[in-house]
């Protein structure tokens, strides 16, 4: 599956990046009458289009509230928020909701109908001919790695997961730039929710759309993320790539929430592609470690730290080779990288 093929009906489908994804807050707050504090407090904070941007906080911090502004299910008291260079409420509620797509906890697929015509529901409403339809619902399909034979089949005849999944191609269904998630794996079993959250960072490579995705979960964040909010009653606490908020944590609530104090917890936190990326960018870091010769265990990027941990141990090398799924390779990581990263946020002497 292609992701020309998946953007064949979107308006900017010959910009190399599609800008139109860029999300920005701008001081937007939004307070609810049964509250003495605003669910929402001047957050600002601009989402660069096609990244995986996941909101984190504890329960009640106001993540569903933010999230729900961009889609106007909310309106903010003040502030502004604007989609791919345009302030939100200079679009027709309904078109604006077209470039968006929505995946909440709750699935929310009509029982009554079946798999195929909940997909496409909101092709139907666009007035898409039938033909088209019927593509893109095997597309979707094949995307969300379910069989076209399930496509007469009612949800209840689907596993929890598998219904997540087909919330997941309905959101996708009319191809918006963004999409908007809210807990959605918050409901499966640890098994599912795994392969889910792989599955969805697969996706996300293969789209290039801009995703918001809201958890409470610490790991499911740092698995899933490019860059992390972290929220706290109602404000933006930091805002930063996983390794970022690992290596330089801006107070002690980030601290705790990356258990500072516990190298392994930490390294269970940052992937190999997070010190790939790093590296490249030599922003917080420019270590390195030397390649190995002839090397028989092998990393992938979304390995975490932790099991690099064990990986190097067994092996007995200083560094290990990383390859991506077609065993192209990407570079090396070792401990020296583990070193670095661990001790980067130490004050100088
Ligand atoms: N529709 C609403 N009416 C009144 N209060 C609300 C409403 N939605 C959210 N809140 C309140 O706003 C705060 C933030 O809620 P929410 O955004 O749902 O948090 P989160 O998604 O982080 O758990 C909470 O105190 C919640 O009770
Ligand atoms: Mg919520």
């Amino acid at each position: 599956m292609s992701s020309e093929m998946i953007s064949s009906s979107a308006v900017t489908v010959d910009a190399p990046v599609r800008e139109s994804g860029e999300i920005v807050f701008e001081r937007v707050s939004k307070s609810f009458a049964t509250n003495t504090y605003p669910a929402v407090d001047q957050v600002s904070v601009k989402i660069t289009a096609c990244d995986l941007v996941v909101l984190l906080g504890p329960s009640g911090c106001g993540k569903t509230t933010l999230l729900k502004m961009v889609n106007r299910l909310y309106e903010p008291d003040s502030g502004k928020i604007w989609m791919g260079g345009k302030e939100i409420h200079t679009l027709p509620v309904n078109e604006l909701r077209r470039q968006i797509g929505y995946v909440i906890q709750q699935v929310g697929l009509f029982p009554h109908m079946t798999i195929q015509k909940n997909i496409s529901v909101v092709p139907h409403l666009l007035g898409w001919q039938e033909k088209r339809i019927n593509d893109r619902l095997e597309m979707l399909m094949e995307l969300i790695g379910l069989p076209v034979s399930y496509l007469p089949r009612y949800p209840r005849q689907l596993s929890g997961g598998e219904q997540q999944r087909v919330g997941l191609a309905r959101a996708l269904a009319a191809d918006p730039e963004i999409l908007l998630m809210d807990e959605p794996f918050a409901a499966v079993d640890a098994i599912n929710r795994e392969r889910l959250q792989s599955e969805l960072i697969d996706l996300h490579s293969k789209l290039n759309k801009t995703i918001l995705f809201v958890t409470h979960d610490v790991e499911e964040a740092f698995r899933l993320a490019n860059k992390i909010i972290v929220m706290r009653a109602g404000k933006l606490v930091q805002y930063g790539t996983p390794l970022e908020l690992v290596t330089q944590p801006e107070n002690e609530f980030i601290e705790d929430l990356v258990g500072s104090s516990n190298i392994l917890r930490k390294l269970s936190l940052v992937n190999v592609n997070s010190i790939l990326k790093a590296r490249k960018n030599q922003s917080i870091y420019s270590g390195g470690s030397q390649p190995v010769e002839k090397p028989n265990t092998v990393l992938r990027p979304e390995d975490d730290l932790r099991s690099v941990v064990s990986l190097l141990l067994c092996s007995g090398k200083d560094s290990l080779p990383v390859k991506d799924s077609v065993g192209h390779l990407l570079g090396t990581v070792g401990y020296a990288d583990l070193r670095e990263m661990l001790i980067s946020n130490l004050p100088s002497e």
